[in-house]
């Protein structure tokens, strides 16, 4: 074989390569989708998992109740838009988003949305709420926190962390890859709280450059069961 021959063969071969690659890659996706669409088929992913309906320490007693975005009555969606401005409004005007009500609206009443609820058992009034969603983030099947807000006099009782473990049940639970979410770097209280529930920066969070920096980060948990499968393409 001379030396044209030989190159020819070799690109043949990564040629190959190439093409099995994107065929496992493409397989993958597909299969990511299903496991999706199929967490985002079940009427209740928290239905399975009775002993965490109900949050009762540290002097909260609580139910614990999850909902597709349609299910959700209109009076418990304005309190939820509501808390969220109360909470997170002066984050935004901080940061290069800006506050934009209608904007978290339409995003918090999108069709894709999922909504985990606290509700306090006495006065039935809801304490606490994320927004979350099963989704495809980065080419990885993914439970994406949006939000997770809770009332001023619930916090620090240890509920954030129960609902954060109520979500990885759920996308665990539904072969999700891992848990995502966003956190802008000025809400030290909220970055120590995810650190201290174990969220760790994920790849996809933007590194700051000389020429850009981000206000925000990425955060994740993995599913230990599962491990990656991604190609190298
Ligand atoms: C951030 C938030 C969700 C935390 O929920 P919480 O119920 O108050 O937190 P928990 O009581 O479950 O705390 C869990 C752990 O995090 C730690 N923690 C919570 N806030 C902390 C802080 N500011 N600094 C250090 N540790 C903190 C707790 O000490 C606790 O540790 P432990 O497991 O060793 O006991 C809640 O305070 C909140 O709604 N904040 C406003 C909205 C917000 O910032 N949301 C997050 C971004 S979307």
């Amino acid at each position: 074989m001379n030396e044209r021959q030989l190159k020819k063969a070799k690109s043949k071969i990564k040629g190959k390569e190439r093409r099995a690659a994107l065929k496992a890659e493409r397989a993958r996706l597909s299969a990511a989708q299903l496991l999706v669409n199929q967490a985002n088929s079940l009427p209740d992913p928290l239905s399975k998992f009775p002993s965490f309906h109900k949050y009762e320490r540290n002097g909260l007693s609580c139910q614990l109740i999850c909902k597709r975005v349609k299910e959700v009555e209109p009076v418990m969606m304005q309190w939820a838009i509501d808390l969220c401005k109360r909470n997170m409004r002066g984050m935004y005007v901080k940061s290069s988003q800006g506050w934009h009500e209608d904007e978290k609206r339409e995003e918090m009443t999108e069709d894709a949305a999922w909504y985990l609820f606290a509700i306090d058992t006495l006065s039935e009034k809801p304490i606490a709420f994320s927004h979350f969603r099963f989704d495809i983030d980065y080419g990885d099947e993914v439970l994406y926190c949006y939000e997770l807000q809770l009332e001023m006099d619930c916090r620090n009782k240890g509920l954030g962390k129960f609902m954060m473990q109520v979500l990885e049940l759920m996308a665990f639970s539904n072969q999700m890859q891992k848990v995502v979410l966003t956190v802008f770097k000025h809400n030290p209280d909220g970055m120590a709280f995810f650190r201290k529930c174990r969220y760790e920066t994920d790849e996809t969070s933007p590194e700051d450059t000389f020429e850009e920096s981000f206000d925000y980060s990425i955060l994740s948990k993995s599913n230990k069961m599962k491990p990656t499968q991604k190609t190298s393409l």
